[in-house]
């Protein structure tokens, strides 16, 4: 099986966190996203340990909200001593209402609009981290406006390629994220940032990009960064006190993916940056990680039912199940690749090689390729793996079909955390 959360039991049944997945099916119907909430808190520890242990106690692991947003996430961030970062009014309004302390958030987004920063600053976030000399001038001057000053990081592009595929790459000079360090645009977007009234400085934050499975990108970009902080320094005497390092660590979301020590790979990352620090007579500043889907991902999986099978003479075998990219678009917009199970009949041979498509109304609309399954039937359950991290926060309303349900499981007791959207949900926005 992919990983410990798996598992099939006397009835031939999958398993996931120990529960029986066609009970679950059956309980709560399906298509159906399950969220382990052991396997949640225990992606945090590792975060938390490892950065105290390697960084020191000021450096703070922040969830990235983008990768599962809902309000019953916050608690347990908050429980587990993470911050958090936001990239819409519409996320920071999730964290607010979940009670999420506001001086632990981080606002991002290359896009952020007057209403949002307003919101923000209003609401008294910890950081903005401002992406382009535009928005500095905004929340600069709306901060002033509302009589504060905002504290900020400033986004930068490093120059990194982590090697990994381009919709998830975002540290290269050419994209629409930050000010890039190789042109010094970076350095007089520091010294912008130091003359605008409405505004402190505080640090900097880079994010080379996703699904990353070595630490060397990550060094390498810090490296970058460093020799930023030393030469504005130089040049203007500031002193950055955070240095937030982005998101990234890589999930393995089928075996052909290695698995990423992260007790290691942070420990070693501090040691690089604590030697830098040294040799560059730097104060060493307060680190920040943002992981999303390394919290997130493998605590996730989704469940559904095959309405038919269509054998294709001298094609594939479509196996079309009851949910689609309205619920993960992740295979229609990257071909992204998932590990499937049959979760009612786990221990039947796995004979047919099956095309797992969705019921939406787009050609490109499959979930999965190449899948080995036993023969599917209508009415047969199937599970994909590793889907906790930019699939609920991504569904939409496609074709109008109904978002599922979000169930946690827990040892306490499972409870569900979003409602399914049934046909009322559908039409209330409609005039
Ligand atoms: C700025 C930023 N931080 C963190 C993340 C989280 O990345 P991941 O989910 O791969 O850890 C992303 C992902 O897009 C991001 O854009």
């Amino acid at each position: 099986m992919l990983n410990d959360t798996l598992g099939i039991n006397a009835a031939g049944h999958l398993t996931f966190d120990g529960q029986d997945t066609a009970e679950l099916a059956k309980e709560y119907g399906t298509p159906l996203y399950l969220m382990s909430e052991d396997r949640l808190r225990y992606n945090c520890r590792l975060y938390r340990q490892s950065m105290t242990e390697g960084f020191g106690p000021d450096s703070m692991p922040l969830f990235a909200g983008k990768s599962f947003c809902l309000t019953a996430m916050y608690p347990i961030l908050a429980e587990e001593g993470f911050g958090a970062d936001v990239v819409s009014g519409g996320e920071l309004y999730t964290a607010l209402c979940a009670g999420f302390p506001a001086d632990r958030l981080y606002f991002h987004g290359n896009g952020k609009t007057d209403r949002e920063i307003r919101f923000g600053v209003g609401a008294g976030i910890g950081y903005f981290v401002v992406d382009s000399p535009e928005e500095l001038e905004a929340v600069s001057d709306l901060a002033r406006s509302m009589g504060k000053k905002q504290k900020i990081l400033l986004r930068l592009t490093p120059g990194i390629d982590p090697h990994t595929f381009a919709q998830v790459n975002t540290g290269r000079l050419d994209c629409q994220f930050g000010v890039p360090l190789e042109t010094g645009e970076a350095m007089a977007f520091a010294e912008q940032a130091l003359r605008c009234p409405g505004v402190e400085l505080v640090g900097f934050h880079c994010h080379i990009g996703s699904q990353i499975f070595s630490w060397t990108p990550f060094r390498d970009a810090a490296d970058r960064m460093l020799r930023f902080m030393r030469d504005l320094k130089a040049k203007t005497g500031f002193v950055t006190r955070i240095l937030n390092l982005g998101g990234g660590f890589g999930v393995r979301y089928t075996e052909y993916d290695p698995e990423v020590d992260i007790p290691a790979s942070i420990a070693a990352l501090a040691e690089h940056i604590k030697a830098r620090c040294g040799e560059w007579d730097l104060a060493m500043p307060q680190l920040r990680m943002e992981p999303g889907r390394s919290i997130v991902a493998d605590a996730g999986l989704s469940l559904y039912t095959v309405q038919a099978l269509k054998r294709i003479e001298g094609g594939k075998n479509y196996a079309v199940v009851d949910g689609g990219m309205s619920d993960n678009p992740r295979y229609a917009l990257y071909q992204a690749s998932y590990t499937v199970y049959s979760a009612n009949r786990a221990n039947d041979p796995a004979d047919m090689v099956c095309t797992v498509a969705g019921r939406c109304c787009e050609s490109g609309a499959l979930l999965q390729e190449g899948v080995s399954l036993p023969a599917p039937k209508r009415g047969d359950l199937i599970a994909m793996c590793c889907t906790g991290a930019y699939q609920y926060s991504m569904a939409s309303n496609y074709n109008r079909v109904g978002r599922p349900p979000v169930l946690l499981l827990s040892g306490a007791g499972n409870r569900l955390i979003a409602k399914r959207e049934e046909y009322p949900d559908l039409v209330k926005l409609d005039l």
